[in-house]
């Protein structure tokens, strides 16, 4: 029994000693703590806090080179100095800095016996207070990013599937207007279309540089012969042609490559590409392609005078090359994307071995797919050579917004080179030396003079009365002067002009000059009159009543 009363006061005495802490309590004294890394406070008495719950706690003051450390006993439940103890459950003593105090003030509070006897200062002075507020407002940012970049991700990959899948169902996509190639189509296919687009052997290719046959902008262009092995213990090769970029040409080299690479570019007007090396040791890009020996047609036409068949082969093949470039089609109705050259000139035509034109040089070239940055479409205002620049583009107005614009500018270019293959062909009449068109203008004109003449005075190249008396020198001039309009909108589309072309096969033969004592032939005679009009387009001009273009209006014209 006596046990039994004496043992719950000993269990009671024994709780209340265990729980009361014992902390270090001097009240407010003068320190030599910096308030800097950890220090030991000078406090002679360790006292046994009064209250259970009472933790030990050290203050840290500076006030005018007055400094002073406090310890205490106090209760958490209780502010202290308006302050509300937070880190008390510590076994360190750990100083954080209050704001606001009147005075540098650091504070800790911590629940081991004598725990307040070293005070750890920290680095970082941030109270939970702003690091709270940080955390709010950044974390709702940081989702939201996370949000936009993982919807946009996958709307990329819903836009490429169904881009894909639009293209597999064959048929041509009516790409009429910007938005439709720039929305519609994501132009990701680049890895299978552009898979042949460099030599990626480590060995390039053994080639031997004969002689220079061209020079341009930005590369030179070397006849070379391309060695095949042969057991005959003869070299055999292949002549090609070899363009050679500078170093400091990458760009130009890079941008030709990445065009000549998609495989949707070949056609028989277009220079056949066969490769792109990186040849490390010289510092040279090269493109390898194949050779003509006729060389460019400026050279041809300056050393030429064509008959009109030859005028129709070559007007003919240069509008097909450039209809191909600018369709969103191959010839298979698969997609395709569409290319605008925008350098078009005689200098970056070739002349095939049969006599049609060969489209080369893509240095300025241009996709016109959705990969097209702003940066690329924004700095795609006036590039080009000023003699064959588009009123729009001396301007710098072309319309960026519109895909149309880019081809319609392509279009004004093919047609001085169309008046270029006319004014040597012997159908005109009496033939001048070859002069470039706007040939007055001096060498390399500026855009500045351009202007002067294109913009100011309207000008074009002349188109004498003389010349029309060929009904087909006649329908390819109508068709000229419709493609070099002021307003691109009104001018034809290449395709229209290869379309032209091939309904002029057989004028030669209605020609007064002809040699051939052919009869009219029957195709022209029953050719559906709902599809021709009469020409009208060239200025002081007779025409005869029985000569008919097809009518492009409805279905070609550059602005529908
Ligand atoms: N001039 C520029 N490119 C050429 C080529 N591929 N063949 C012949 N002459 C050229």
């Amino acid at each position: 029994d006596h046990h039994r009363v004496i043992w719950p006061f000993w269990l009671i005495f024994l709780s209340m000693i265990k729980i009361k802490k014992l902390c270090k309590f001097c009240d407010t004294q003068v320190t030599n703590c910096s308030g800097t890394g950890s220090c030991k406070v000078e406090c002679d008495i360790t006292a046994i806090c009064p209250h259970a719950n009472e933790v030990c706690v050290s203050i840290w003051r500076k006030k005018d080179n007055n400094v002073t450390l406090e310890t205490l006993c106090y209760n958490p439940a209780h502010k202290l100095y308006g302050l509300v103890l937070e880190d008390y459950n510590n076994s360190k003593c750990e100083m954080k800095e209050k704001k606001g105090m009147g005075s540098e003030f650091f504070i800790c509070s911590c629940s081991e016996d004598e725990c307040n006897e070293h005070v750890f200062f920290t680095s970082y002075s941030l109270d939970s207070q702003v690091v709270s507020v940080i955390l709010v407002s950044l974390v709702p940012l940081l989702v939201l990013a996370v949000l936009v970049i993982t919807s946009f991700y996958f709307y990329r990959v819903y836009r490429q599937h169904h881009a894909t899948s639009k293209r597999k169902k064959g048929p041509p996509v009516d790409f009429s207007d910007a938005h439709a190639i720039m929305m519609d189509d994501e132009g990701s296919d680049i890895s299978s279309t552009h898979a042949n687009n460099l030599n990626h052997n480590t060995e390039l290719l053994p080639i031997e540089l004969d002689v220079q046959v061209g020079k341009g902008r930005f590369a030179e262009v070397y006849r070379a012969k391309l060695k095949q092995g042969s057991s005959a213990g003869e070299q055999a090769f292949e002549t090609v042609a070899v363009k050679i970029f500078p170093d400091e040409e990458y760009a130009s080299w890079k941008n030709e490559k990445d065009i000549f690479s998609d495989a949707d570019l070949r056609h028989e007007n277009v220079l056949h590409f066969l490769t792109a090396e990186e040849r490390k040791v010289q510092k040279q890009y090269w493109l390898i392609t194949a050779y003509h020996p006729r060389g460019n047609l400026q050279e041809y036409l300056t050393r030429h005078i064509i008959s009109w068949q030859d005028l129709w082969l070559l007007g003919g093949s240069l509008a097909r090359g450039v209809a191909h470039l600018h369709s969103d089609h191959t010839p298979c109705g698969r997609y395709k994307v569409p290319i605008v050259h925008r350098d078009i000139k005689s200098s970056n035509i070739l002349v095939n071995s049969d006599l049609t034109c060969c489209l080369c040089d893509f240095g300025l070239g241009l996709r016109l797919d959705n990969s097209l940055s702003v940066d690329e479409l924004a700095n795609s205002g006036q590039v080009g050579t000023a003699r064959y620049m588009a009123p729009e583009v001396l301007e710098s107005r072309i319309n960026l917004e519109n895909i149309e614009s880019f081809k319609q500018t392509d279009v004004y270019s093919m047609a001085l080179v169309l008046w270029e293959i006319t004014s040597r062909c012997s159908a005109v009449g009496e033939v001048k030396e070859y002069e470039p068109p706007f040939g007055k203008v001096r060498e390399h004109p500026c855009v500045e003079s351009m202007k002067d003449s294109v913009l100011r005075d309207r000008g074009r190249p002349e188109i004498p009365n003389s010349w029309i008396n060929h009904p087909g020198i006649q329908m390819v001039c109508a068709t000229i002067d419709e493609c070099w309009d002021h307003d691109p909108e009104a001018r034809l589309t290449a395709q229209c002009v290869a379309e032209r072309f091939s309904d002029m096969e057989h004028l030669d033969k209605l020609s007064g000059r002809s040699d051939s004592e052919e009869k009219i032939p029957e195709e022209i005679s029953v050719v559906d009159e709902n599809n021709l009009k009469k020409v009208e387009a060239v200025s002081n001009t007779n025409v005869p009543p029985e000569v008919y273009l097809t009518d492009c209006s409805d279905v070609c014209v550059g602005g529908l």
